[in-house]
C-alpha cells in the first residue's frame, strides 16, 4: 500500500485516490504517454479539463492502461466559461465523447467565473445565478450515471454558499489552488463544516514552491525533494493533490512530524495567490 493506493471518503460514501497525476499544460501529443507512464507508475487519478485538450488522450490512456476501469479514477471539468444550463449539457457531451469512457468518476465545474473575469471582486453575485443553472444540469447528469460525483472547483466560500442554497445534491470536492503558505483557512473551514472534501490544485504553486529555503530545509530532515515534502504537506492536511514528476513526487514514504506541519501551516510568505486575487472571504 503506498500514498497513490489510499483514498478519502467524499460525502456520497465513494472512495477518491488522495493523489492526483494532473494534465494542465499537458500537450495533447505527450498525454498518452505520460498517463500511461502515470498509471504504470501507481498513480490512480488523473485529472484533466476540457479546457486542457487533451481528454482524448487521457481516455485513450486509460482504455490502453490494461487496468480494470474501475481501478482508475477520473475527473474532468466543465469550463468556467460555460455558465448556461444547455451550455453544460452540451460540454459534458463533449468531454464524454472525448474520454470513450463509459462513466466519469468525478466533473466538476472548473471555476465560478469565466477565466478572464477572475478576481473581479466588484462582480461577486454577478454568476450566482448562473453557477445554480449549471449545478442543476450536473445533477442531471450525476443522475444519468455518466458520472459517479459532482463537484466544483475555485469556489470560494461565497460562492459554495449560494450553489448549496439550491442545490439538491452537494459538491463533493472543491478544487482550490492550496499550498504551504496558502491553505486558505476559510475555505477549508467552510468546506469541512459541509463535508465538501478540498482537493489542493498546484501543492507546488506551479513550481515557484521549489526554491523556497523554509521548505527545502525540512525537506533535508526527511531525506525528501521539496516536490515530496510539499505533496506530503497537503496530504496530511487532510487535502489531496496533484503532480507532474511522475516517479520521483510518487515516492511519498515519510510522515512529517506535528513541530514541522506546524510551522509549515503558519507559513505566509511562500507564494502569492495566483487565480483568484482579492476574491477570498
Ligand atoms: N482546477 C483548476 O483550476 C486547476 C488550476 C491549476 C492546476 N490544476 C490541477 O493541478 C495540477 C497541478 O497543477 P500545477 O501544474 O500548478 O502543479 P504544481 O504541482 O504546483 O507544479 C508543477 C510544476 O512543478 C514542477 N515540478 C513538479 N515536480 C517536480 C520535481 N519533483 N522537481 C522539480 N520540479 C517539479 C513541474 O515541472 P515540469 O514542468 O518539469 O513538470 C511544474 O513546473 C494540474 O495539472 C491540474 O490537474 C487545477
Amino acid at each position: 500500500m503506498t500514498k497513490l493506493n489510499e483514498t478519502y471518503t467524499l460525502n456520497n460514501g465513494i472512495k477518491i485516490p488522495k493523489v492526483a497525476f494532473g494534465t494542465w499544460q499537458m500537450p495533447a501529443e505527450s498525454t498518452r504517454q505520460a498517463v500511461l507512464e502515470a498509471l504504470k507508475a501507481g498513480y490512480r487519478h488523473i485529472d484533466t479539463a476540457l479546457a486542457y485538450q487533451n481528454e482524448k488522450e487521457v481516455g485513450q490512456a486509460v482504455r490502453d492502461s490494461g487496468i480494470a476501469r474501475d481501478e482508475i479514477y477520473v475527473t474532468s471539468k466543465l469550463p468556467g466559461e460555460t455558465k448556461t444550463y444547455e451550455g453544460a449539457k452540451k460540454d459534458f457531451e463533449t468531454t464524454y465523447n472525448n474520454l470513450g469512457l463509459d462513466y466519469l468518476d468525478l466533473y466538476l465545474v472548473h471555476a465560478p467565473f469565466p477565466w478572464d473575469e477572475m478576481g473581479k471582486s466588484e462582480n461577486i453575485e454577478k454568476y450566482d445565478k448562473a453557477n445554480q443553472e449549471v449545478w442543476k444540469a450536473l445533477e442531471e447528469i450525476l443522475a444519468s450515471g455518466k458520472v459517479k460525483s459532482i463537484g466544483v472547483s475555485n469556489f470560494n466560500v461565497h460562492d459554495l454558499k449560494s450553489l448549496l442554497s439550491t442545490a439538491e445534491v452537494k459538491p463533493a470536492v472543491d478544487q482550490i489552488q492550496y499550498y504551504v503558505g496558502y491553505t486558505e483557512p476559510k475555505i477549508s473551514q467552510f468546506a469541512l463544516d459541509n463535508d465538501i472534501l478540498i482537493e489542493a490544485y498546484s501543492p507546488l504553486a506551479t513550481g515557484r514552491m521549489l526554491s523556497n529555503p523554509t521548505v527545502e530545509r525540512i525537506a533535508e530532515k526527511y531525506g525528501a525533494s521539496v516536490a515530496q515534502l510539499a505533496i506530503e504537506f497537503v496530504v496530511q492536511n487532510g487535502a489531496f493533490t496533484h503532480k507532474e514528476h511522475i516517479l520521483d513526487n510518487a515516492r511519498l514514504d515519510f510522515v512529517i512530524s506535528d513541530e514541522d506541519m506546524d510551522t509549515l501551516n503558519g507559513m505566509k510568505d511562500s507564494a502569492v495567490d495566483m487565480y483568484h486575487h482579492g476574491r477570498q472571504e
